[in-house]
């Protein structure tokens, strides 16, 4: 395993070693994915393998442009050419009638496939070299915190990483920073009678809305995507969602128990009024603010990197706070709801 500066010459090995049925690792717009041929399945399953991820979870599908579609993809309907049209490249995955060319591997066993175009020069400079569809999953080991840098895809897939076992993973990771969305993409179902919400992420609900003139539906039945799974996104460190108004209350009484806490997410407000009240310091870690955050779009930037970030600190609780409900919120909402459930 091999960090590589994204520069020309790194993409182009990359996609020889993708030609050549092994595993790369690359930044998109959202999290870093963890990529490898969609039409071989040997690739495919050493992916399964490097996450311990299980086999019947499908994985996102990479094209390098919305033309592709038809190619990938099968039975289109007219919404799926709007919506493209409208996010692509950008943090929206399409789930759609799978084309005879991708393999079986790529989807667990399903007719249908989810397609994305992502909104990243890298990712995109990948795709055109490799002049083949690749399939990515998050680059980290199943359940835990997807990476939005190459370092934290080294930690996933380094010897002795918690959960890891460091035989397999990438041959290359290719650096391109950190990711600008930091949250995965939003999926949608394009399959059945009603186009349906699977996972809120990058492109918010409202947006998809507008463009389709119709209300998505929420998922039902048993969890179709594996980041439904009521514990994913799992930091090793406790994690407790609050409301602003709630946090000094909940440090207070953590201190009490002699737990020591970090908060993420707090405006710069709230986090001046915790370093006044006297209960919050910023070098002691008895409790801490963890960078401040005044939109949403900031708020999922850092919200993966904070939570390793909180782990690596060594501290009881997280206390992360509830942020507003629209837009990217619904999608950090989401990931702090698994980062907060009972691990299995
Ligand atoms: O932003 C993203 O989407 C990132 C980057 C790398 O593109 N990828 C990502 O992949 O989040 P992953 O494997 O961590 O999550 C993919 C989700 C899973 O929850 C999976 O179950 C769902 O997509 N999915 C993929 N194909 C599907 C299908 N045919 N039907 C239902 N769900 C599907
Ligand atoms: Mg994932």
């Amino acid at each position: 395993m091999i960090i590589l500066v994204a520069d020309a010459a790194a993409v182009n090995r990359a996609s020889a070693v993708l030609r050549a049925g092994r595993l790369v690792a690359f930044p998109t717009e959202t999290v870093y994915g963890l990529g490898a041929d969609a039409t071989d399945p040997a690739a495919l399953a050493a992916i399964f393998a490097a996450k311990g991820r299980p086999v019947n979870h499908p994985l996102i599908v990479h094209l390098s442009d919305a033309s592709e579609l038809d190619r990938w993809g099968r039975d289109i309907p007219p919404s799926a050419h709007l919506l493209a049209e409208a996010f692509w490249p950008g943090p929206l995955t399409l789930v759609l009638g799978r084309g005879e060319n991708i393999s079986l591997a790529a989807t667990g066993g399903r007719a249908s496939v989810g397609l994305r175009v992502p909104d990243h020069p890298v990712a995109l400079a990948l795709l055109r070299a490799t002049g083949r569809p690749v399939a990515a999953p998050s680059a980290n080991r199943f359940g835990r915190v997807s990476p939005t840098t190459a370092a934290h895809v080294a930690a996933e897939f380094a010897a002795g990483a918690v959960g890891g076992h460091g035989a397999i993973g990438p041959e290359i990771i290719l650096d391109g920073g950190s990711c600008r969305v930091g949250v995965e993409s939003t999926i949608v179902e394009l399959t059945g009678s009603e186009p349906t919400l699977l996972r809120p992420g990058g492109v918010s609900a409202q947006a998809i809305e507008a463009v389709l003139g119709r209300a998505l539906h929420p998922a039902s039945g048993p969890s179709r995507a594996s980041g439904m799974l009521a514990s994913h996104y799992a930091p090793q460190t406790a994690l407790e969602v609050v409301g602003a108004s709630e946090v000094l209350a909940a440090v207070a009484a953590h201190q009490a128990g002699g737990r020591r806490v970090v908060v993420l997410g707090a405006s710069s407000d709230l986090a001046a009024s915790l370093v006044s009240s006297g209960i919050v310091s910023s070098g002691i870690v008895a409790a801490m603010v963890l960078e401040p955050v005044d939109s949403t779009e900031q708020y999922a930037r850092v919200l993966y990197r904070r939570l390793r970030e909180a782990d690596e600190l060594g501290v009881d609780c997280i206390l992360a706070v509830a942020p507003a409900a629209a837009g990217l919120g619904q999608a950090i909402a989401d990931r702090l709801a698994k980062a907060a459930a009972p691990r299995p």
